[in-house]
C-alpha cells in the first residue's frame, strides 16, 4: 500500500478507535489488519476478465475466511471453496450451492452426506472417498458436480510444504498408479462428471500450474474415449503472489490464463466449464497489518522491537523465514512514514519463545515505543493459520476503500470473553 493511503488509514483507524498507537492511551488495537477492498475487486475484476465468463472462481476461504471479506466475495457474485466442514459452513451461510466447491482432504460419511444434500461441486480425495459416495448415491444420485482430485506428479515448486502434485502426496489419487481405476469409474457413473488438480500454493511457476490443468484435460480425453464423460474441470488455485521490496505483484492471472490456453485451447472452449480456486494471489496484496511497537532494546549487540505480532499471525514467516518474507515499513504514531538512517533491526513478536522474529537485521529507521511496524502482503494464510500460543487475542480487520480510505469493521478484534470460550469456559 503506498505511503500516502496508508498514513491516511493509520489516521482514520485511530480515530474510530481501532488502533492504539500509544501505549499510554490504552491495549485495544495495539495490532489491527487493514484489507484493502479497491485492491480486491482489482483482483476479483481481472480473475474475472481472464477467463471465459462461463467458469466459476470459488475464492479459496481457507486463504482468508474473515466473514466481512467473505460477505464482499459473495456480493460480488463469486464462488468459494471450501476444505474443511467449518469452511463449507461459512461459505454456505452466503453462497449458493452452485458456487461452492467442497475440497477437504479428509471426508467424513457425515460430510459427504452434507456436502451431497446440499448440491455443493464435491471434489472427491481418494478411492476410498469415492466408495463412499458409491453407497450414497444409491439413496439419492448427487446434484451437484463430483470429480476426483487427480495428483499428476508434475513436480514441485520452490516449497515442498506447500506443493501438493508430487510422488508420494498426501493430496489427490495418483495418476499413474490407478488411471484405469479412473477410468473406469466415469464409464460408470454418470454423475461422476468433474476433474480436479490443484498443483500447489505459492513457490509454482506458470508451467507447472499449466502441466497440472494440461494433465486433467488429457485424462477428460480418455475418459471420453473410455465411454465417461467430464463436463467441469476444476484447476485449482496456486497463481503465486508477489511479496518482494520491489512490489511485483507476481505473474497475473491474463498472464497464466494465456499460458494455459496456448497448452491446451480446449480450456476455452465451451468443451467444459472450467473452475479455479485462487485463494493467495486474491487477498495477499489485499492486506496489511499494523503492529504497535511496545519496548525496545539492545542485546548482544542487535537492536530489537518488541511488537504485538509474530509467530501468532505469521506462523510461515517466523518458522520459516528462508522460504516466507514480508515486506515491512515503520510509521509513526500519527502514520507517516518515518525516514532517518538506517540500521539494523530485529522485529519480534509478543510471545514466550526466542524464536518469535519477523524480521531479522531489516534495515529500518530507529524505533521507539508507540511507533507502528507495517507488515506487507498479509492478507492470505496469516488471520486462517492463527495460532493461540500464549493466549493472545487476534486483532480486528478493517475494510479500506477509496484514496482517503473510508473505513469499515469487516471482523471485530477478540475479546477476553471469546478466549474463555475457546478454551472451554
Ligand atoms: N485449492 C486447494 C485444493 C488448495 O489446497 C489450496 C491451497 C488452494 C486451492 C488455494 O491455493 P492458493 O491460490 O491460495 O495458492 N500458507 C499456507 C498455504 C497452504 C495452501 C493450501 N492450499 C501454508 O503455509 O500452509
Amino acid at each position: 500500500m503506498e505511503a500516502a493511503r496508508l498514513q491516511a488509514a493509520i489516521r482514520a483507524a485511530t480515530a474510530a478507535g481501532w488502533l492504539c498507537p500509544d501505549p499510554l492511551s490504552g491495549d485495544t488495537g495495539a495490532a489491527l489488519v487493514l484489507h484493502d477492498l479497491d485492491l480486491l475487486d482489482a483482483h476479483l475484476d481481472a480473475l474475472g476478465a481472464a477467463f471465459p465468463s462461463s467458469a466459476l472462481h470459488a475464492v479459496a476461504v481457507k486463504a482468508n475466511p474473515v466473514a466481512g471479506i467473505l460477505d464482499h466475495i459473495a456480493a460480488r457474485g463469486f464462488g468459494m471453496e471450501a476444505a474443511s466442514a467449518g469452511e463449507l459452513a461459512l461459505a454456505l451461510d452466503r453462497t449458493a450451492p452452485g458456487r461452492v466447491v467442497f475440497d477437504s482432504p479428509c471426508k467424513t460419511w457425515t460430510d459427504l452426506r452434507t456436502a451431497l444434500q446440499a448440491g455443493v461441486h464435491l471434489n472427491l480425495d481418494s478411492l476410498q472417498e469415492l466408495l463412499r459416495v458409491e453407497t450414497l448415491a444409491q439413496e439419492q444420485p448427487p446434484t451437484g458436480p463430483v470429480g476426483l482430485r487427480i495428483n499428476p506428479d508434475v513436480g514441485a515448486g520452490r516449497i515442498a510444504a506447500t506443493s501438493t502434485a508430487v510422488k508420494g502426496s498426501k493430496f489427490g489419487i495418483d495418476l499413474a498408479a490407478h488411471r484405469d481405476a479412473i477410468v473406469a469409474a466415469y464409464a460408470r457413473h454418470p454423475w461422476l462428471n468433474a476433474l480436479h488438480v490443484h498443483v500447489g500454493s505459492q513457490g509454482c511457476d506458470l508451467d507447472l500450474l499449466v502441466a497440472g490443468a494440461a494433465a486433467v484435460v488429457d485424462l477428460a480425453e480418455r475418459i471420453e474415449a473410455a465411454g465417461g464423460h467430464v463436463a467441469i474441470l476444476d484447476i485449482g488455485g496456486g497463481l503465486p503472489a508477489g511479496y518482494g521490496e520491489d512490489g511485483d505483484p507476481g505473474p497475473s492471472f491474463e498472464a497464466y490464463a494465456q499460458a494455459l490456453r496456448q497448452a491446451r485451447p480446449v480450456l476455452f472452449t465451451d468443451r467444459f466449464r472450467l473452475v479455479t480456486e485462487f485463494g493467495r494471489r486474491v487477498h495477499a496484496a489485499a492486506g496489511l497489518a499494523l503492529a504497535r511497537v511496545e519496548a525496545t532494546k539492545v542485546s548482544g549487540g542487535r537492536r530489537i522491537a518488541v511488537t504485538h505480532l509474530g509467530a501468532d499471525l505469521f506462523v510461515r514467516a517466523v518458522y520459516r523465514p528462508a522460504q516466507w518474507r514480508h515486506r515491512i515499513t515503520v510509521h509513526a504514531p500519527d502514520g507517516s512514514l518515518k525516514q532517518g538512517p538506517r540500521m539494523p533491526w530485529d522485529i519480534v513478536g509478543p510471545l514466550c519463545f526466542s524464536g518469535d522474529r519477523l524480521a531479522k537485521g531489516r534495515q529500518l529507521p530507529a524505533l521507539e515505543p508507540g511507533d507502528l511496524v507495517a507488515i506487507h502482503d498479509a492478507g492470505a494464510y496469516t488471520l486462517s493459520m492463527w495460532s493461540r500460543y500464549n493466549s493472545r487475542l487476534a486483532p480486528a480487520v478493517v475494510g479500506l476503500r477509496g484514496a482517503e480510505p473510508t473505513l469499515s469493521l469487516l471482523k471485530p478484534a477478540e475479546t477476553i470473553d471469546d478466549l474463555r470460550r475457546f478454551w472451554g469456559a
